[in-house]
C-alpha cells in the first residue's frame, strides 16, 4: 500500500519506517527542510536505537522516502497518517490542534482517489469528526474516510513496541476505512496482535485513558514511596508486593523524581481539560498532574536536604537529563525542574547526560556546565544526583565515584543502588522510598 506519513518526529519516524519494513511504500513528510535534509542523507535527527538501520535500509530498498512537499507525498496515497505534535496549548491546557488541522487542510487539497486519512497523533475526542468536517469542507466530492490509530510506542523502544505492541487501537466509521488499516497491519494480524476496532471517539479516548492511568499508577507509587520514607518500609519491596499480584502488575510501579516525558504530562492536562468541557471532570487525574507537579520541586529539597539543609555555595553533579534513558527527547524531563531549582538555590551544577545535553542547552540555564562523563561531572563535586538510570549510570566505580566528589554524598533519585551496598562504600545515600 501507498502510505503517507505526515510529520517525522519521534512516533512518524519510527511508524514510517516500521511501515516500510512490512513492505509497504513510505513517504514521510515534515515542514522542516533540516530534518528532510538530513533523513535524506542517512543521518538520523534523532537518538533512537536502531533507527538508523531501520531508515537506512528501507530507504536503499525503495520503501522509503522523506520530502518537504506533502502535496507530493499525498497524491495516490491509500492512507495518509497524521502524526504531528500536539503539544499544550498556552493559556488553558487543551491539546494544541493547529498542525493537525493544518495538516488536515494540506491532505485536503492534495488527495487523489479513495484517501484513508488516519489520526495518530494523540488527540481529544471529537478530533477526527473535526478533521473530517476540514476536508470535507475543502472537498465536498472527495472520496475518504477518516479513522482514529493513536500510538502506544515508547521511547527508547519504540521499534519493537510498534511492532510487537500488545495491541492496536483503530476507531473507524466505515468498512472501507476498516479494510485499509487491516491491510496495513496485516503482518501484526499474522502474529495475532490483538487489534481493537472501535468507533473513533472510543478509540481517542483510549489514548488518553492509557496514559492517565499509567501516570496515576507511577503517582500512586510515588506516594507510597513517601509513606515508605516516613515509615521505615521499602518502596521497592511494596512494589514487588503488589506488583506480583496479576490485578495490579508490576510494571510501571518504579518510585521516582515524578513523570515527564512527551506524553504523560501534557496528556494528562488535555484529558483533565476535556473532561472538565464535557462536564465530566476526572478529579483523580486533576490530583495526579497537582501531586506530580508539586514533586519535581520537591525533589531540590529532597537534595539540599541530603547535602546538610542547603544547596547555597555547593557543586552538585547530574547525572541524566533526558525525561528517560535511550531517547535524546528532553520534553518536561524532571531534571528542567531540578536543575533551575538548585541553580536557584545558589548550587553549581556539572551536568552529563549520553544523549541529551544537545537539546538541554537550549532549555536549562546557561550556568549549567555539561561535562564529558559522569567522572567529569563529579570532579570536585559536594555531591552526585542521579536522575536518569541511563546504563552508564548504573555501574560507577564507586572508589572512582569517590575520589572524584568532594564529599561522598549521592542522592539517587531512580533508586539504581543498594543503600547497604552505599554504606557499607562509605557513601552518605538518599534514595526515594528506602532506608
Ligand atoms: N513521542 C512519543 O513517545 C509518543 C508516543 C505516542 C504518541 N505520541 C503522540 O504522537 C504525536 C507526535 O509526537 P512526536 O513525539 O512524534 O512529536 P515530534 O514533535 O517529535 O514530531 C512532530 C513532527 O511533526 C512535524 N510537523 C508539524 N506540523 C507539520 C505539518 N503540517 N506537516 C508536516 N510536518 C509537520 C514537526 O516538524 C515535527 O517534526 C503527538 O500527538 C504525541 O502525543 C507520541
Amino acid at each position: 500500500m501507498k502510505v503517507a506519513m505526515i510529520g517525522a518526529g519521534y512516533v512518524g519516524l519510527v511508524s514510517g519506517a516500521c511501515f516500510a519494513d512490512f513492505g509497504h511504500e513510505v513517504v514521510c513528510v515534515d515542514t522542516v527542510a533540516t530534518k528532510i535534509d538530513a533523513l535524506n542523507k542517512g543521518e538520523i535527527p534523532i537518538y533512537e536505537p536502531g533507527l538508523d538501520v531501520l531508515v537506512n535500509g528501507n530507504r536503499f530498498a525503495g520503501r522509503l522516502s522523506f520530502t518537504t512537499d506533502i502535496a507530493e507525498a499525498v497524491k495516490g496515497a491509500d492512507a495518509v497518517f497524521i502524526a504531528v505534535g500536539t503539544p499544550t496549548r498556552r493559556g488553558d491546557g487543551h491539546a494544541d490542534l493547529t498542525y493537525v488541522y493544518a495538516a488536515a487542510e494540506d491532505i485536503a487539497k492534495a488527495m487523489t482517489g479513495y484517501t484513508v486519512i488516519v489520526t495518530k497523533s494523540t488527540v481529544p475526542v471529537g478530533t477526527a469528526d473535526e478533521v473530517e468536517a476540514i476536508i470535507r469542507g475543502l472537498r465536498p466530492d472527495g472520496d475518504f474516510s477518516v479513522a482514529s490509530n493513536p500510538e502506544f510506542l515508547r521511547e527508547g523502544a519504540a521499534i519493537d513496541d510498534f511492532k510487537r505492541p500488545d495491541r492496536v487501537v483503530v476507531g473507524a466509521e466505515d468498512e472501507r476505512a476498516r479494510e485499509v488499516m487491516r491491510a496495513l497491519y496485516r503482518p501484526l494480524f499474522l502474529n495475532e496482535t490483538p487489534i481493537v476496532f472501535t468507533t473513533r471517539r472510543t478509540s481517542e479516548l483510549i489514548k488518553y485513558a492509557a496514559n492517565a492511568f499509567l501516570a496515576t499508577k507511577i503517582t500512586f507509587i510515588n506516594e507510597i514511596a513517601d509513606i515508605c520514607e516516613k515509615t521505615g518500609a521499602n518502596v521497592q519491596d511494596v512494589a514487588r508486593g503488589i506488583g506480583l499480584d496479576g490485578r495490579i502488575g508490576k510494571k510501571f510501579l518504579h518510585a521516582g523524581p515524578g513523570y515527564g516525558g512527551s506524553c504523560f504530562p501534557k496528556d494528562t492536562i488535555a484529558l483533565v481539560r476535556t473532561a472538565q468541557q464535557f462536564g465530566a471532570p476526572t478529579r483523580i487525574v486533576e490530583t495526579v498532574v497537582e501531586v506530580n507537579r508539586q514533586r519535581k520541586l520537591h525533589m531540590v529539597d529532597k537534595v539540599a536536604a541530603a547535602c546538610g539543609g542547603s544547596v547555597d555555595g555547593k557543586t552538585i553533579a547530574v547525572l541524566g537529563l533526558t525525561f528517560k534513558p535511550e531517547t535524546d527527547d528532553m520534553r518536561d524531563a524532571p531534571s528542567l525542574d531540578i536543575v533551575p531549582g538548585l541553580i536557584a538555590r545558589g548550587a553549581a551544577v556539572r551536568a552529563h547526560d549520553p544523549q541529551g545535553m544537545k537539546e538541554a542547552k537550549h532549555l536549562l540555564p546557561e550556568a549549567v556546565t555539561y561535562c564529558d562523563g559522569p567522572y567529569d561531572a563529579m570532579t570536585g563535586a559536594d555531591a552526585v544526583v542521579i536522575v536518569t538510570e541511563w546504563n552508564a549510570y548504573r555501574a560507577l566505580d564507586l572508589t572512582r565515584t569517590r575520589q572524584a566528589l568532594k564529599a561522598a554524598v549521592m542522592i539517587d533519585l531512580r533508586n539504581v543502588y543498594d543503600p547497604a551496598e552505599m554504606a557499607r562504600q562509605g557513601f552518605s545515600y538518599v534514595s526515594i522510598g528506602r532506608k
